[in-house]
């Protein structure tokens, strides 16, 4: 017991916690929101699609904030080190890594009002879903990356 490293087991609360606000926001807004928002007279759809995103922005930054720390943090202090000339390991972080800041990307840009971007939000749902499709990705490649078995240290 007293060999656990606390501090990587709050990171990795944090860092799954995280993806579940982010991954399960964007699964929540494609599947139960977005159908749902018809209901709602065209005159106050706006203004319900604005506090949505507001309230829902300020957790995501969250989110992304806590995802690059405790990303970050893990990679650089224990997987690199524990996964020293595994070449593939390597790689499927980049791949991970790579696909984050596209999600990253979108989710800010969907989120967000800058009218660089009112085109994309046009077309929230296509870019939602593909922002969903992405993190589910990155879930999938965080599986493998765990079941690859660190290097044993050298006698
Ligand atoms: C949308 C963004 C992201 C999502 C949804 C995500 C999700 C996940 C998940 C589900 C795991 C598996 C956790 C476990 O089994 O304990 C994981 C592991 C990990 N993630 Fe992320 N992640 C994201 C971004 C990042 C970023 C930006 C980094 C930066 C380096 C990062 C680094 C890591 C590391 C080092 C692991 C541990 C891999 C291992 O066990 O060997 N992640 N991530």
């Amino acid at each position: 017991m007293e060999d656990i490293n606390w501090l990587n087991v709050v990171s990795r609360f944090l860092h799954v916690t995280a993806a579940m606000i982010a991954v399960g926001g964007a699964i929540f807004t494609i599947f139960a929101v977005m159908p749902a928002v018809h209901v709602i007279p065209d005159e106050a759809r706006g203004h319900f699609q604005q506090q949505l995103l507001r309230r829902f922005g300020k957790l995501l930054m969250l989110s992304i904030g806590l995802l690059l720390l405790t990303g970050f943090y893990n990679y650089l202090v224990n997987e690199r080190p524990a996964h020293s000339g595994q070449a593939v390991y390597h790689a499927l972080m980049g791949v991970k890594i790579l696909l984050a800041f596209g999600v990253f990307f979108l989710a800010s840009v969907l989120t967000g009002s800058s009218p660089a971007f009112e085109g994309m939000r046009r077309k929230r749902k296509r870019w939602l879903m593909l922002n969903v499709i992405m993190a589910l990705a990155i879930v999938a490649i965080g599986a493998v990356l765990r079941a690859i078995p660190p290097v044993p240290p050298s006698a």
